[in-house]
């Protein structure tokens, strides 16, 4: 199998984690960004780690029509593609309660934690169903913690993390060559939650690191809800 792999949000933050770690493992990357410069930036101080990159394709999550075009460009420019990140997110708006969430917010996470990254996966389940290949969701849990419980996000989250749990069970059902799952990182230093850097909290290289040991560990994880720091409970 090929190891090609396309990321979105991969200019920055765990996406760029993800990419150098992916790309130092030997697999031949793809950025997926919404800015040219900012693709370019990465891209750059990828190569200057030795990194293959392939190139970049324009995402953004809340343009449907556009994501359909990425989805054809990718299948034109990269027919081996064989695994797609989705890890491009927005956290909404953390700092009020539920109740002073604006449905403007709401519709936004949404539309791109959920609707946006639906429509990408659709889009590129054919190309990679031919190439046996697999889909990574970057996710957070869905049962509601009593300590952090942003609604707008873990609303968008919980639907990402059903489109998985929907998806394996079909690619399953259906014999389709394909395995989804997804993967929580566990809180870390990022733009998404301005740099927090509270004890606990991990940085983007070892989180990159650890999913690439993830991807190259040979096992199959259809279906799965993977914690990169599994939670330890006591007796
Ligand atoms: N940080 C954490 O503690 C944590 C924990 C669990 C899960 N996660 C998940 O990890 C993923 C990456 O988050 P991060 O912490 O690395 O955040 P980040 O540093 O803010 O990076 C987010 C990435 O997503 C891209 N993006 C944002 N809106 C987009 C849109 N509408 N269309 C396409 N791309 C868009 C950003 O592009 P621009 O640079 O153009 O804005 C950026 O590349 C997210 O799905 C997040 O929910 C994060």
């Amino acid at each position: 199998m090929e190891k090609t792999v396309f990321i979105t949000g991969a200019n920055k933050g765990i996406g760029f984690g993800i990419a150098k770690h992916l790309g130092l493992c030997g697999w031949k990357v793809i950025i997926g960004a919404r800015n040219e410069r900012r693709a370019e930036k990465a891209i750059d101080e990828l190569k200057s780690q030795g990194i293959d990159v392939l190139g970049w394709v324009h995402i953004e999550l809340k343009d449907l029509d556009g994501i359909d075009k990425a989805a054809k460009e990718i299948a034109e420019r990269y027919p081996e593609l064989s695994l797609l990140v989705n890890n491009a997110g927005i956290p909404g708006d953390m700092s009020v309660d539920s109740q002073h969430t604006e449905i403007s917010v709401i519709r936004e996470t949404l539309d791109v934690n959920f609707v946006g990254t639906f429509a990408l996966t659709k889009a590129l389940i054919p190309l990679l169903s031919k190439n046996c290949g697999r889909i990574a969701n970057i996710t957070v849990p869905s049962e509601i913690s009593p300590y952090w419980h942003p609604l707008a996000y873990v609303a968008s989250k919980a639907a990402q993390n059903a489109m998985m749990g929907v998806m394996a069970i079909e690619f399953q059902q259906a014999g389709t060559p394909l395995e989804v799952f997804s993967v929580h990182p566990g809180p870390t230093t990022t733009d998404l939650n301005g740099n927090m850097s509270l004890p606990g909290f991990h940085d983007i290289e070892t989180i990159g690191q650890k999913f690439a040991e993830l991807i190259c560990d040979g096992k199959n994880h259809q279906g799965e809800f993977i914690e990169l720091y599994p939670i330890v409970k006591e007796d």
